[in-house]
């Protein structure tokens, strides 16, 4: 395709929502509060607050203007914005981060739809044991969780090879409100229970005495995680986007959406968790454990309403997985389309057939074949760490250096301020700032910390 002819979002609303879909996943709904409740409640979110405004919409600056610069996947936009030279891996790092992770988001995705299906059947009731053991049966069986994790990569595909305007625009511009509009309704009916009030205060109460360094990084990891930043999703989508977006402005809403999508979450989840006095657990036990135990017992007084707000919880976790994945998916699809010169259906197709491929392995490697290990880890696990913990901070380190100090700054003006169209001089002149010292730097922290080399 050449480059006039090339695909874009068509409005901006399309821009936000499907750019806003990709950040919000699983990262908001289950990571960010529990998160928040073992950090310090309202002083974690002071700093989570912070990390997103110096950090992450910095970060997300930088991938727009990557991707726009571009107008093409994420390895040849790299390749473009430094005239060719090694920073081009970065872009093919990026590629590939963004590859190996869908493959296990997917799996974890598959889940989601497990519980919309376990939950609509009402096979989610009966004491806290049985629902213990269902999530380990489950996850056990050799087959279903492996159908589930085709089912979501069938979905992601036939959004995909729709293209961006009417598969990924489109399904954006529907689910997302309707995730919001969930998520509003689970809210208002958690926050209603007896002793909601205290799952609040555990949520917002701040508790000074549990800041230290850890928390700091863990709200820097959380904030860079949740924005899909480092894994070619923000640059592939930015990439799409017209030369009339106003690039620091969709990322500081898109960072605002985010936020309030994880806090909402917060609030779901801790006034239900505590009306019925269960401790909320952390990981994957949270979502698939904790929460349907939560939601039997706390509406067990009108037990329709339980069975509903399950449902729901579940659709709407689906939903928010699924608008990430896409993104996820894009990334790779561009890049075969591209790079390859494959149609976009064919390109779909064998990100698709590659993301089952792994996919079995990574769902077995935590179920059924759980005794091989690679390097001491399952392969989910090691693809959480090398993509989590390796890859991601040296792609966002990488790229900050990049737009910093390498790339002349009057092309990253001219993106950041649509060719001087734009009154965000002062901003502009912020911005560079943080991408040149704070980004780089806190990353580096974040880095040697989690090697305890710090
Ligand atoms: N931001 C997503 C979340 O909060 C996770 C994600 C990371 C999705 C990177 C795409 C790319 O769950």
């Amino acid at each position: 395709m050449s480059k006039l002819e090339r695909a874009g979002f068509g409005s901006k609303l399309g821009v936000i929502l499907a750019t806003a879909g990709s950040a919000v996943g699983l990262g908001n709904i289950w990571r960010f509060p529990f998160m928040t409740g073992q950090n310090g409640g309202a002083v974690f979110i002071i700093i989570y607050i912070f990390c997103v405004l110096l950090l992450g919409i910095p970060c997300m600056i930088s991938e727009f203007i990557i991707g726009r610069n571009g107008q093409c996947n994420t390895a040849r936009a790299f390749s473009k914005i430094s005239g060719g030279s090694a920073w081009t891996l970065i872009g093919y790092m990026g590629v590939l981060t963004g590859f190996l992770i869908s493959s296990y988001y997917a799996v974890v995705s598959g889940w989601c739809l497990e519980y919309v299906w376990a939950s609509l059947l009402g096979k989610l009731e009966g004491d806290p044991t049985f629902i213990n053991s269902y999530f380990e049966t489950f996850t056990q069986d050799p087959v279903k969780p492996v159908f589930w994790t085709f089912l979501i990569l069938l979905a992601t595909y036939l959004i995909v090879e729709n293209g961006v305007r009417d598969g990924i625009e489109r399904a954006s511009k529907l689910m997302m409100p309707i995730l919001f509009i969930l998520l509003l309704i689970i809210v208002v009916a958690s926050c209603m229970l007896p002793n909601a009030q205290k799952g609040i205060e555990f949520l917002l109460k701040p508790d000074i005495s549990m800041v230290n360094g850890d928390v700091f990084l863990s709200a820097l990891g959380q904030s860079f995680y949740s924005l899909s930043l480092a894994m070619g999703c923000i640059c592939t989508y930015a990439s799409y986007f017209s030369k009339h977006t106003d690039l620091p402005g969709s990322a500081i809403q898109i960072g605002i959406i985010d936020f309030i999508v994880a806090l909402l979450a917060g609030l779901l989840i801790f006034p239900a968790a505590f009306s019925v006095g269960v401790n909320p657990d952390s990981g994957p036990s949270l979502i698939f454990i904790t929460l349907p135990n939560v939601f039997q017992q706390a509406f067990s007084a009108v037990p329709a309403i339980g069975y509903v707000v399950a449902l729901l919880f579940y659709i709407l976790l689906s939903m928010a997985a699924l608008t990430s994945l896409m993104s996820l998916h894009e990334v790779s699809t561009a890049f075969i389309e591209e790079e390859l010169g494959a149609t976009r259906k064919k390109a779909a197709l064998m990100v698709t057939i590659c993301c089952m491929f792994l996919g079995i392995f990574c769902s077995l490697s935590i179920g059924a074949v759980e005794r091989y290990h690679f390097f001491g880890m399952s392969l989910f696990n090691l693809f959480d760490f090398v993509t989590g913990q390796l890859m991601l901070p040296i792609v966002g380190f990488l790229t900050s250096i990049l737009i910093g100090w390498f790339v002349p700054h009057r092309i990253v003006r001219d993106e950041f301020t649509n060719r001087g169209t734009l009154d965000n001089n002062g901003l502009f002149h912020i911005y560079l700032f943080l991408v040149k010292y704070v980004c780089p730097i806190c990353i580096m922290f974040i880095f040697l910390h989690q090697f305890g080399l710090l």
